[in-house]
């Protein structure tokens, strides 16, 4: 039986990444920060994990000293840990790049086998962004160590859309721009799978996104529908979005790349190759749930 270490193992993705991994009958190793999100339920209905897991070690990545023998006996490392929001305490480069290249050091250490490392999808057309730049950074290095590696490169999450229906309810919507760019979101669960697969599989890098393609304006409208409401709609010009950026960078550096990211996505159709079956219309059928 195959051993794989969970790296972002309470995350949106880490849980389903867990879920999935277990159910192909892997023994599952947990990387854990935080002992009480261990046990409890993840973001817009990611698994608890502590049933789930076989092993779990809590340590902190951007801590080496408490990751010795992480990957003892460890076939695959699977790495989803990342700092989507800043922590105001470390930088992207401390979690997503350092961070992940403490665990490939001991990957490397213990004769791991394959590393499976998620960035994002298109990132060569977002290097504007510190985010991007740290990911890309890490998988430079884990491209060039002597392990067996593969990148998946997924579009945005469910997760970071799961606020539009009770936004929705809140009677208050604001986009950037016309609305118009296109995107395909994909489920955690969907995500998990090609995840898992990658690790069987040749490729180096893995491309995906949802099953289906929407504008910004076209999720918004159907959160609306699902809320059952008609809220104010406010979008936002490009270069009123572009001033607010700036002008949050001259106070706030972690807030204005957070912003950056977003002002940028705003920009560009980012549609990738489609896979799996969760609808975003059940995902955001769920979320109401969330707001009754
Ligand atoms: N969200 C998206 O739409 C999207 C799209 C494309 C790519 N990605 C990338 O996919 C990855 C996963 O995204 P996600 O949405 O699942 O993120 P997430 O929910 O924030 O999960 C990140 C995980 O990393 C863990 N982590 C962060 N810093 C750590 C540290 N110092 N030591 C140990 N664990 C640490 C977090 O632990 P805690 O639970 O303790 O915070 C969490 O388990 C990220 O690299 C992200 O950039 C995301």
């Amino acid at each position: 039986m195959k051993k794989v270490l969970v790296a972002g193992a309470t995350g949106y993705l880490g849980r389903y990444a867990v879920q999935e991994f277990k159910n192909r009958g892997y023994q599952v190793r947990a990387l854990v920060r935080n002992p009480e999100k261990f046990t409890k339920p993840g973001p817009y209905f990611a698994p608890v994990i502590d049933n789930l897991v076989d092993e779990v070690v809590f340590a902190d990545a951007t801590k080496p000293e408490t990751l010795a023998g992480i990957c003892d006996g460890v076939d695959v490392v699977f790495s989803s840990l990342g700092m989507i929001k800043p922590d105001f305490v470390h930088t992207v480069f401390d979690v997503d790049y350092q961070g992940n290249m403490n665990i490939l050091a001991e990957a490397l250490k213990s004769g791991v086998k394959k590393f499976v490392y998620v960035s994002v999808y298109d990132a060569h057309r977002m290097m504007n962004i510190p985010n991007v730049q740290a990911h890309e950074k890490f998988v430079k290095e884990l491209q060039a160590a002597k392990i067996e590696s593969v990148i998946i490169r997924p579009n945005g999450y469910y997760s970071e859309i799961g606020q539009f229906v009770a936004r929705a309810r809140r009677g208050f919507m604001f986009w950037i721009g016309d609305g118009f760019v296109r995107s395909n979101p994909i489920h955690g669960a969907d995500l998990a799978e090609v995840c898992a697969d990658a690790v069987d599989g040749d490729a180096k890098e893995v491309e995906v996104g949802g099953p289906e393609v929407f504008t910004y304006y076209e999720m918004v409208d159907l959160a609306c529908e699902i809320a059952g409401t008609k809220p104010v709609m406010l979008p936002l010009p490009f270069w009123l979005a572009d001033g607010l950026v700036a002008a949050v960078g001259i106070f706030n550096k972690e807030v204005h790349d957070v912003a950056l990211f977003a002002t940028t996505l705003s920009k560009m159709d980012i549609v990738s190759p489609r896979y799996g079956t969760r609808r975003l219309r059940d995902f955001f059928n769920e979320c109401r749930a969330l707001v009754d």
